[in-house]
């Protein structure tokens, strides 16, 4: 079966993160651009990562009628008490791009022996019947450099123990099997798939 879906995302790594693995499955895409939604960015003023989640796909069902999908998503870093977590696209404040963040949780980071981490996706979908709610995690360690590479965010300092790598230096399909976004992704698939059999 065909689904039409909404993406409730700004952020063009995210879109192309789910795009990939949606799109083979015959899922028909749809960013808020392109369905002429120039300005889409909801207050994300929840205090977890589910209500912003929430926030999201709900604003784009209302605006667009359409089954859409958000995901909210961010670093939780045991020792600094889960900072950044719901704040880990803003952390240290708006002037500061992707890479200043990441080397304000090294800075914070400097002399803490614990670096366990964990990145987090939780994905909301809004449709007709309801609103649902999908969680991912995987663990790791912050490292103890900024690893340049591919990826976005915090992907250069997330070490993963398993792979023996940093984010940055595997693949989007390695990143894609084991990532939060991925195994939330998994669970709203699977979630849908059970119900188009009834
Ligand atoms: P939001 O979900 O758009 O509010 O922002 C999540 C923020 O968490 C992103 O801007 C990234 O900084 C970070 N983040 C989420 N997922 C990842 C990931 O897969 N790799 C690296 N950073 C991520």
């Amino acid at each position: 079966m065909n689904h039409k879906l909404a993406l409730a995302s700004g952020n063009q790594h995210k879109i192309i993160e789910l795009a990939t693995l949606l799109s083979p499955l015959g899922w028909d895409v749809s960013s808020p651009k392109d369905l002429g939604v120039l300005d889409f960015d909801p207050e994300e003023n929840g205090v977890s990562f589910e209500e912003n989640a929430h926030i999201k796909s709900q604003a784009l069902f209302e605006i667009t009628g359409l089954p859409s999908l958000a995901d909210d998503s961010g670093l939780v870093v045991e020792a600094l008490n889960g900072e950044p977590g719901i704040y880990s696209a803003r952390y240290g404040g708006k002037a500061l791009n992707d890479r200043d963040r990441a080397e304000l949780v090294l800075e914070k980071m400097s002399n803490i022996s614990n670096r366990n981490a964990y990145f987090i996706c939780v994905l909301s979908f809004r449709d007709p019947t309801g609103i649902y709610s999908f969680e991912g995690i995987v663990n790791g360690k912050i490292g103890s450099n900024y690893q340049e590479g591919n990826g976005f965010g915090y992907d250069p300092i997330f070490f993963h123990p398993g792979l023996n790598r940093y984010f940055s230096e595997i693949s989007s399909e390695e990143k894609n099997k084991i990532s939060h976004r991925g195994i939330a992704l998994q669970k709203f698939l699977t979630f849908i798939q059970n119900r188009d059999k009834t």
